[in-house]
């Protein structure tokens, strides 16, 4: 069954507990946490302090995100504030193998995300040794924009891969996933999606989770 990992970009940011609670009781799988740097993209969102008061909120394993300029300055800090799933972008850093290494080092699971014009080519060399592979399909930097056509070749070329090699790798997607588009791109083979402002944006949270989740 697919995974639902809600971001709270989109959530009321002055209501962040109220807002965990209710995709908790909607059935969340992961609370997917958007970290920005101004840098690496150009918003500015949280960072470990908030994540740790957060993690007093729920049992939810957290997804954390970062979309932030040379992220093996902070893994450390994310691990201490409750990240189970931290992932950083190929395109971020230098030294992507050393990076996951340090992310695993902790005992949790390393993910490697790719911007919609990076290729998959990118991550062949590190295929062995990552737990999660998160496609995006939106330039990052912000919710509620357009799903990115062209990710359905990308998604179903990882897949393809994964289980070719027989890889323990999950595959997820993030960015312009709604409840109208979401069975199709789950379809391309998918194990976990993000979804943003479709949930947000609606007027009952609880049960527009619930609809992700009964997809
Ligand atoms: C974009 C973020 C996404 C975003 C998804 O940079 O990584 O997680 O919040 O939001 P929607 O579902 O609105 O595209
Ligand atoms: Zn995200």
């Amino acid at each position: 069954m697919i995974k639902l990992s809600p971001s709270i970009l989109s959530a009321d940011l002055g209501n962040l507990k109220e807002e965990i609670l209710k995709l908790e009781k909607g059935g969340a799988d992961y609370i997917h946490l958007d970290v920005m740097d101004g840098i690496f993209v150009p918003n500015i969102t949280f960072g470990p302090p908030v994540i740790k008061h957060l993690r007093n909120i729920t049992q939810i394993p957290f997804d954390v995100h970062l979309m932030i300029d040379k992220p093996e300055r902070y893994i450390e800090d994310f691990v201490e504030a409750g990240a189970d799933m931290l992932t950083v972008h190929v395109e971020s850093t230098l030294h992507l193998h050393r990076t996951i290494d340090v992310i695993k080092s902790y005992g949790i699971k390393a993910g490697v995300a790719l911007n919609p014009s990076t290729p998959l080519e990118s991550i062949e060399y590190v295929l062995d040794y990552v737990d999660l592979i998160l496609i995006m399909t939106v330039n990052p930097g912000f919710g509620g924009q357009e799903f990115i056509g062209s990710m359905e070749k990308k998604i179903k070329k990882m897949r393809r891969i994964i289980d070719e090699k027989n890889l323990n790798i999950l595959l997820e997607a993030d960015g312009g996933i709604k409840l109208d588009n979401a069975k199709e791109i789950i379809n391309y083979g998918l194990d976990i999606i993000v979804v943003g402002s479709d949930i947000f944006r609606s007027k009952d949270v609880i049960e527009r989770t619930k609809m992700f989740k009964s997809l």
